[in-house]
């Protein structure tokens, strides 16, 4: 088995090849002056089962995707796995007004063209799976991040900001070994959240809040918030895709008392590598086949 790791990518790929045992191979990836990209296979790949590794996150990324799938079927592959760390447009998974595009769905049909299988790391919802015209299955890093926290802090309590994620706070909690809850979030636009305050028993807690994505930060900012104003002594946030747009880091530093994500989008608060829980899925994928 081959892997190749796109540019947006590497460091979970590192972490993939190690825990399937897998070979990485060398790609050559650049930019004309124009911003469009080239991409090189370096060797062959014939006779091999390939896993592409890219990040679709921001647009970029998804063209250099393409290219390289359309670079890897080049060659006599037996089998091409699409690994999507953090599949961009996720989060408009169904149609809220007449005419809009349904943007997962999108994605989902256009990575599939070239690929037998996909494998996502937590999916904004596993539904999305569901649109891809190949076999897709969504692995999560949160097993990962209760690891870390084992290791690195004395969390006795995981919230997530509200029930769509109380599953992230349930499987990072089995893994610490301590109580887990959630908080009622609600959207008011794409920058303000709120949340209620219901009381979950944090006064003296050190408490990690676990969600999907952190984007503008608004989301773990109120949350904290709220855990403090009910007497948290610590709070970490922990995520799978740190986007933090907006400035959003500096933001939650000055408020949250640690920040971390995986390394689905390697960005300066990555310390846990989803490989391991993505060697899982590809190796679902190929029994399956
Ligand atoms: C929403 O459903 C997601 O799970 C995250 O809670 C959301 O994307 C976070 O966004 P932000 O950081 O902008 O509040």
């Amino acid at each position: 088995m081959k892997i190749v790791a796109g540019s947006a990518s590497k460091h979970v790929a590192r972490f993939l090849a190690g825990s399937l045992g897998a070979q990485l191979v060398e790609v050559q990836a650049k930019r004309f002056p124009d911003d469009e990209c080239y991409v090189r296979i370096m060797e062959s790949l014939d006779g091999e089962e390939v896993v592409l590794v890219q990040t679709t996150h921001p647009d970029r990324n998804l063209v250099e995707a393409l290219l390289l799938q359309d670079a890897i079927r080049e060659f006599r592959i037996r089998k091409l796995i699409t690994v999507i760390p953090y599949m961009a447009y996720a989060r408009q998974d169904k149609k809220f007004n007449e005419g809009e595009a349904v943007s997962a769905r999108a994605m989902a049909k256009t990575v599939s063209l070239r690929s037998d299988g996909i494998v996502l790391v937590d999916v904004h919802d596993e539904k999305i799976t569901g649109h891809f015209t190949v076999p897709a299955v969504n692995v999560s890093a949160m097993p990962r991040i209760g690891e870390y926290l084992v290791k690195s802090a004395r969390v006795d309590l995981v919230v997530s900001p509200d029930d769509g994620a109380m599953h992230h706070a349930k499987a990072v909690a089995e893994v610490v070994g301590c109580n887990w809850s959630w908080l009622e979030k609600k959207r008011i636009d794409g920058t303000t959240v709120e949340i209620a305050p219901k009381h979950i028993g944090a006064k003296d807690r050190e408490i990690a809040i676990v969600d999907d994505i952190i984007s503008t930060g608004g989301t773990i900012l109120t949350a904290t918030n709220q855990l403090k104003l009910q007497g948290a002594r610590k709070v970490i946030a922990a995520c799978t895709h740190g986007l933090f747009t907006s400035g959003a880091l500096p933001k939650l530093r000055a408020t949250v008392d640690y920040v971390l994500s995986a390394d689905t989008i390697e960005n300066e608060t990555t310390i846990v590598s989803a490989g391991p829980e993505i060697a899982k899925g590809v190796r679902k994928l190929l029994e399956k086949a």
